[in-house]
């Protein structure tokens, strides 16, 4: 059995999520990456690599390709040809190369908010306008009719995040089936980051990868995925998009050939292993990630109303309103209480704060103590 309690040394270590507080005593609980060593099977892999010695220039291997291939179709239904697949060095470049792809100056962009910063700004880097749609606040379920309202003859591409960071949820088969429909009916592209997909909280959701609702679709939309998050190896960047359109697919890869790196050579080796064999670890890691959420929501329940949350059904995210918390800088009272958080401004949606809670419990009863010490002063 792994044991996630043990808190790896990450200080001095080139980790961004703990260099941003480097001689500090602050708890760095913000960006998507997971405070455990990564599955044992993906460093063997790494080592096997290593010793062999030879790093040249690589791509993704049939074996890399059918390995992909074969973990989606068992773990999400659907059946790439490794012709249809484009392995990228991140997601995020990918999310530009779409942007980059399929709009004009001018165009417009359309997500659901709040939203994981890059879908805000990816649109605006490639001279395309980003048009916001928010959640509905109460459910943080998406508002088709506001949805619709939203589209003009210039929008072009839809950016989803399913599931959705930061909110968490699951988008249902019904809200993807009418997400379908719209797209097909205003000839609007479809793209589909589904980072997340493989880290599902809630035993009752399942993830329903867009490219599954039906053929027409498939052929409108760009879905992305990785290893990163699920195995912890979003260092190793390695990312791969699935677009079943020869001209859509022709056009992304026209965007990204030049202008972003190929990916690297342990990154595919990690990938490879983790989606081979990193099953049993992507298991125990979401059992002690429930408890990790199921001991956040009892503490936000014992803070006397000035926090709440929704229930994430899926990430190690957790998007909590801090705004009847009395602290009218929520960020800085928070840092000045020895916990890094996400600030919600970044997604959009100023008074709340994205906890990552992938971390041994014992750092997270730590920042919880600091967290509910700051909200006793407020
Ligand atoms: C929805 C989503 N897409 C993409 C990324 C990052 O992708 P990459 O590190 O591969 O660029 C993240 C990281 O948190 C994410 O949450």
């Amino acid at each position: 059995m792994t044991n996630f309690d043990y808190l790896p040394d990450r200080q001095n270590t080139g980790s961004y999520k703990w260099d941003k507080y480097k001689n500090t005593d602050i708890i760095p609980l913000w960006v998507a990456d997971m405070d455990f060593v990564s599955a044992p099977c993906i460093s063997e892999a790494i080592i096997e690599s290593a010793q062999f010695g030879v790093f040249g220039y690589s791509e993704a291997t049939d074996r890399c390709n059918q390995t992909f291939i074969d973990y989606v179709h068992e773990h999400h239904q659907i059946k790439p040809e490794a012709r249809e697949l484009f392995w990228l060095p991140g997601l995020v470049c990918a999310l530009h190369a779409v942007c980059r792809a399929y709009t004009q100056p001018g165009d417009e962009v359309i997500t659901f908010t709040p939203i994981y910063p890059p879908f805000l700004y990816a649109p605006v880097n490639s001279g395309a306008k980003t048009v916001q749609v928010p959640l509905n606040e109460n459910d943080w379920r998406p508002d088709m009719q506001k949805l619709r309202e939203a589209i003009t003859k210039k929008t072009k591409i839809i950016l989803l995040c399913n599931p959705h960071n930061p909110v968490g949820i699951c988008f249902s088969k019904e809200e993807l089936a009418e997400l379908a429909k719209i797209c097909l009916e205003n000839n609007i592209i479809l793209c589909s980051d589904e980072v997340h997909c493989d880290l599902i909280l809630d035993k009752k959701q399942v993830h329903h990868s867009i490219a599954t609702i039906s053929d027409e679709i498939a052929q409108q939309s760009i879905t992305l995925m990785a290893p990163s998050k699920t195995w912890n190896i979003a260092g190793l960047g390695c990312s791969i998009a699935y677009i079943p359109n020869d001209s859509l697919r022709r056009k992304f890869i026209r965007e990204c050939r030049g202008k972003i790196p190929e990916t690297n050579l342990l990154g595919l080796v990690a990938g490879e292993a983790a989606y081979r064999d990193g099953e049993p670890w992507r298991l125990e890691v979401l059992d002690y990630l429930r408890e990790n959420l199921s001991r956040l929501e009892d503490f936000v329940q014992t803070q006397q109303g000035k926090i709440t949350m929704i229930k994430a059904e899926a990430t190690y995210l957790a998007w909590i309103d801090f705004r009847k918390s009395g602290l009218n800088n929520p960020p800085k009272y928070l840092e000045a209480a020895g916990v890094g958080l996400s600030d919600g401004k970044d997604f959009g949606l100023d008074g709340f704060m994205r906890l990552n809670f992938a971390c041994p419990k014992s750092l997270l009863e730590k920042a919880l103590a600091r967290i509910s010490d700051c909200l006793k002063e407020s």
